[in-house]
């Protein structure tokens, strides 16, 4: 057996392995995120009124005597003053002295919030920051305010009129016009919104991909369906307008993957080897028609005689897919109006012959679960290598359940992302229901990205080695 995958194996935690491939899954979601944070960073900062800081600063001192001992307890006090000016600094009375004599158009309370006052400790300095829309203003009421702070401390300490204060304060440093503003710090706003954004991003990231319950790797595929992989096949989506694969010229990743889901066939049962085979999946547009068209080819390339047939009597796509006559097929020699002979039409393909479905019937269900459907069955069995057919969507109708039950065995479709689990599971309990053989499952249309971090080979580390020699994975 190869090497498993390893991530997810070890319970639901997520793993660091796990992480890194969401990441790299959900990369744009991650970046557009990002991206709008970072914007949202810009506009706030375009937005916002620049502001400009003034600074002074301030020296207090205290009448102290001559001697050391004096000197230092002036010192102390000076400290303990320091802590309360600061507050006074910032108190109501400056604020409204300020406005007052600057005549400024704001409230006390407004001026206020912009005076910022700070001790540096053990020291007898305080640092005085006044923010305004102007630069002149923000200057002009940095002084005014130390200097209205200056004789309001005089004020204060000065225990009697004529006496000498106990404490002086005097501006060390005035304010000088602000040259940049303060205010936006857009750098700051950036690199706020580039890690917001990016927690977010990865934060979604994980959210949805736990909310995720599609199929998207072949460990859950295995899981569901109690059946190996066969098969992953990357989305290619030149598929959509020429659904059938050239083989003998093409060797794109996904002719790759089809020539190992052929080599991964013959190993399934080498005693008794399938050879008439059911393609279905829970629902419409998995990849059911092209899938079976493609896998027929890739077994006609290897000199196989094939048929394939249309089993899909509601929504017919193969007489599309390959230009051939419509009209007249398997509904045409059900119902006995031909005979397997006047209708199985070749194709341009070498070794591949087509049963289209032919015209639409009112009771498909009947049709395919009749004598003469297991006779053409049987019939085409005998005359070809293998026989391929096309069905319905298992959870829409029973049609591909009833051909199941008269086949060798069934390989059921999951497309990457979109078949949900629990409809995966339904859509298996209903061929298990009506004792179909479950040979193989499928991941189909994988997003090539994925397929190279997602895959591990289920027959070993060669399947992987052989699609990327093949040089074909940029191929889209
Ligand atoms: N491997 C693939 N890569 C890209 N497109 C694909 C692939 N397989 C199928 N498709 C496209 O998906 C659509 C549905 O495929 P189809 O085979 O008709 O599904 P179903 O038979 O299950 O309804 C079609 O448009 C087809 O071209
Ligand atoms: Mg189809």
């Amino acid at each position: 057996m190869g090497p498993r995958k390893v991530a997810g194996s070890e319970g639901q935690a997520l793993n660091i392995q796990d992480l890194i491939k969401l990441l790299r899954n959900r990369w744009m979601l991650i970046c557009a995120t990002t991206a709008i944070a970072v914007l949202i960073a810009v506009a706030i900062s375009l937005l916002t009124t620049p502001l400009y800081q003034a600074t002074t600063r301030l020296f207090v001192s205290t009448t102290t005597g001559a001697s050391a001992t004096e000197i230092y307890q002036g010192n102390l006090f000076s400290q303990q003053r320091v802590v309360s000016y600061t507050e006074l600094l910032m108190g109501e009375t400056v604020a409204q002295r300020t406005i007052e004599k600057l005549d400024l158009d704001m409230t006390a309370e407004e001026l206020r919030g912009n005076v910022r006052a700070s001790a540096k400790p053990d020291t007898v300095l305080i640092d005085v920051q006044v923010l305004d829309e102007s630069p002149v203003r923000a200057r002009d009421a940095a002084d005014a305010l130390s200097d209205e702070f200056v004789s309001l401390v005089r004020e204060l300490e000065t225990p009697e009129a004529g006496a000498k204060p106990d404490a002086r304060v005097v501006v060390e440093q005035r304010a000088s016009i602000p040259a940049d503003p303060v205010y936006p710090k857009t750098s700051r706003n950036v690199t706020v919104g580039l890690v917001l954004g990016l927690l977010l991003g990865v934060g979604v990231a994980i959210i949805r991909d736990l909310l995720d319950n599609t199929v998207k790797d072949e460990e859950t595929l295995e899981q569901i369906t109690t059946v190996g992989v066969v098969a992953n096949i990357p989305l290619d989506k030149s598929r959509r307008k020429e659904p059938g694969i050239s083989f003998d010229n093409d060797h794109s990743s996904i002719a790759e993957a089809f020539r190992e889901f052929r080599t991964n066939l013959q190993f399934l049962d080498v005693d008794n080897p399938p050879r008439v085979l059911v393609v279905t999946s829970s629902l419409p547009s998995e990849g059911k028609s092209t899938t079976a068209l493609n896998i027929a080819l890739a077994l006609a390339e290897a000199e196989h005689s094939v048929v394939l047939i249309d089993g899909d009597m509601r929504r017919p796509k193969l007489d599309a897919y390959l230009n051939l006559v419509g009209s007249v097929g398997f509904s045409t020699v059900l119902t006995g109006r031909a005979t397997l002979k006047d209708v199985l039409q070749k194709t341009r393909f070498p070794g591949l012959s087509v049963l289209t479905s032919g015209a639409i019937p009112p009771n498909p269900s009947e049709l395919l679960g009749s004598m003469s459907a297991k006779k053409v069955l049987a019939e085409l069995r005998a005359n070809f290598d293998f026989v391929i057919v096309d069905s319905s969507p298992l959870l829409a109708v029973t049609d591909a359940a009833i051909l199941a039950a008269n086949s060798d065995g069934v390989l059921v479709i999951a497309r990457y992302g979109e078949t949900k689990r629990d409809q995966l599971s339904h859509a298996v309990g209903n061929l298990k229901a009506v004792g179909a053989r479950l040979l193989g499952a499928v991941l189909t249309m994988t997003p090539v990205r994925a397929a190279s971090s997602y895959s591990y080979s289920y027959y070993g580390p060669t399947g992987d080695e052989r699609k990327r020699s093949s040089g074909g994975e940029k191929k889209q």
